[in-house]
């Protein structure tokens, strides 16, 4: 479900940032505030990668992913609210967020045929409805075009420590620089996009100030 962006009604919202920035609860509230399905792309990385460890495939062996790439089924939807994806007809579910996906993901994002394989199910999302999509590469890769970008930033130990909040094993510090010096779609501010720093906000103060930028990136209300 390749989409031209230019040729639909609807409209991208693309929230990037690194690691536990605050990125997913930020996209479901603005979602849910203004009526559009929220898409995490992550997930559909993470799900990758889940399927990859379950068949005991190394994340660093590109030419084996790219083969299991070629020969299942990725299902993206959506539920009314959120994304929903399934692979091979099932839902990962709470693995997506496991230690060993943490670990692996980035390897996996970062091979080309991985990316360009997810990218057009992204952007598929559009042919049916206005979205908020979170994730690295939003504003400057899946929707380069979309007026309306944000860029959810945090100090690093401010990530570090809502992480562990969640009671997660996770390397963001680790997952960052891999994110942000691959070739393809590194994690970057987006041209056009606003930098939304939110390590001394509230979660509410959060939305109003996103709210803010996406009026003067001229979103009407
Ligand atoms: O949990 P967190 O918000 O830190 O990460 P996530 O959004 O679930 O993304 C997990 C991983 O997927 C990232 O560390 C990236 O390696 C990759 N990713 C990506 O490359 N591009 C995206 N648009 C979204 C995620």
């Amino acid at each position: 479900m390749t989409q031209d962006p230019s040729s639909t009604p609807h409209f991208a919202i693309a929230i990037d940032g690194p690691a536990a920035s605050g990125k997913s609860t930020l996209a479901r509230l603005l979602a849910s505030r203004l009526g559009l399905i929220m898409v995490n792309s992550g997930a559909m990385y993470r799900a990758i990668t889940w399927k990859i460890l379950r068949e005991n495939i190394d994340s660093h062996d590109a030419p084996a992913v790219i083969e299991l790439l070629g020969r299942i089924e990725i299902r993206c939807g959506h539920d009314g609210i959120l994304s929903t994806i399934t692979i091979d007809g099932i839902d990962p579910g709470d693995e997506l967020r496991g230690p060993d996906v943490n670990a692996n993901v980035s390897a996996i994002s970062a091979i080309p045929q991985v990316r360009n394989k997810l990218i057009d199910l992204q952007r598929g999302y559009l042919e049916h409805s206005s979205i908020v999509m979170e994730g690295r590469d939003i504003g400057s890769v899946v929707f380069p075009d979309t007026p309306f970008k944000i860029y959810v930033d945090a100090d690093e130990e401010v990530r570090a420590a809502r992480r562990g909040d969640e009671g997660l094993v996770d390397s963001i510090a680790k997952r960052d620089a891999a994110d942000s010096k691959r070739a393809t779609a590194p994690l970057i501010v987006a041209e056009g996009a606003t930098v939304l720093d939110n390590s001394h906000l509230g979660i509410e103060e959060g939305v109003q100030a996103a709210i803010e930028i996406l009026t003067r990136q001229g979103l009407k209300l």
